[in-house]
C-alpha cells in the first residue's frame, strides 16, 4: 500500500476548521442544529467540526453509495442508512467530505428539502473543480480540491486510507 503524498497537513486542516466553525456558527440561523454527516467519509471532518460549533445541537447520519466510475456518473444515490430522527422544524447542517459532480449533494439535499427542515445549509470539506458540474449550492467550503483522487481524514480508495491524519494524492504506480 502506496503512502499518499500529502497536499493539506492536519496542522492546516484543523486550522481551517476552527475559522470554518466560526463562520457557521455566524451565519446559520440562532437556534439548535441537527448536524447530519453523510457516512463514510464525512466522519473524521464531522468529528472535528461539530466540536468546534458551540451552540445546542444533535448529530445524526446519513448512509449513502453513489455508483458511477471515476470520470461519469451514473445519476444513481442509493441511502443505505436513513436519519434515525425527524428534521422537521430544525435548522440542519448537511456535512460531506468532498463534492465532486455534486450529484451525491443535489440527491440528499433534496431529500432533507423534502423533509420541511426550518433551514438547510451545506459544509463540504473538499470541493472539485468540476466541469461536470450538477447545480448545488454549497454554502461553506474548507479548501478547493486538486482535479485528482485524494484520500485520508475521513477519505478513503476502495475503503483505505480513512484514518491518514492528512490529505492526500496516491500516486499512480509506474
Ligand atoms: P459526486 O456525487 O460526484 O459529487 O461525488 C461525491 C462522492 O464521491 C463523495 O461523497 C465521495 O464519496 C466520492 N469522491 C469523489 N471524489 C473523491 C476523491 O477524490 N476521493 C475520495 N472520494 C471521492
Ligand atoms: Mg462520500
Amino acid at each position: 500500500m502506496p503512502q499518499p503524498k500529502e497536499l493539506i497537513s492536519a496542522a492546516a486542516i484543523a486550522a481551517r476548521i476552527a475559522a470554518l466553525a466560526k463562520e457557521i456558527d455566524a451565519r446559520l440561523p440562532p437556534g439548535p442544529l441537527t448536524a447530519v454527516g453523510v457516512l463514510r467519509g464525512a466522519f473524521v471532518f464531522m468529528a472535528d467540526l461539530v466540536r468546534a460549533i458551540p451552540r445546542e445541537m444533535s448529530c445524526d447520519f446519513l448512509g449513502v453509495r453513489s455508483y458511477g466510475d471515476a470520470t461519469v456518473s451514473s445519476g444513481v444515490v442509493e441511502i443505505t442508512s436513513d436519519l434515525a430522527a425527524p428534521i422537521a422544524g430544525r435548522h440542519v447542517l448537511l456535512i460531506e467530505d468532498i463534492v465532486d459532480t455534486g450529484l451525491t449533494l443535489r440527491y440528499l439535499m433534496d431529500l432533507l428539502v423534502a423533509r420541511g427542515p426550518a433551514s438547510l445549509h451545506t459544509c463540504v470539506l473538499l470541493s472539485k473543480p468540476s466541469p461536470r458540474g450538477i447545480s448545488a449550492p454549497i454554502d461553506f467550503v474548507g479548501f478547493e480540491a486538486p482535479d485528482a483522487f485524494v484520500v485520508g481524514y475521513g477519505l478513503d480508495a476502495a475503503q483505505l486510507y480513512r484514518n491518514l491524519p492528512y490529505i492526500g494524492v496516491v500516486e499512480p504506480s509506474k
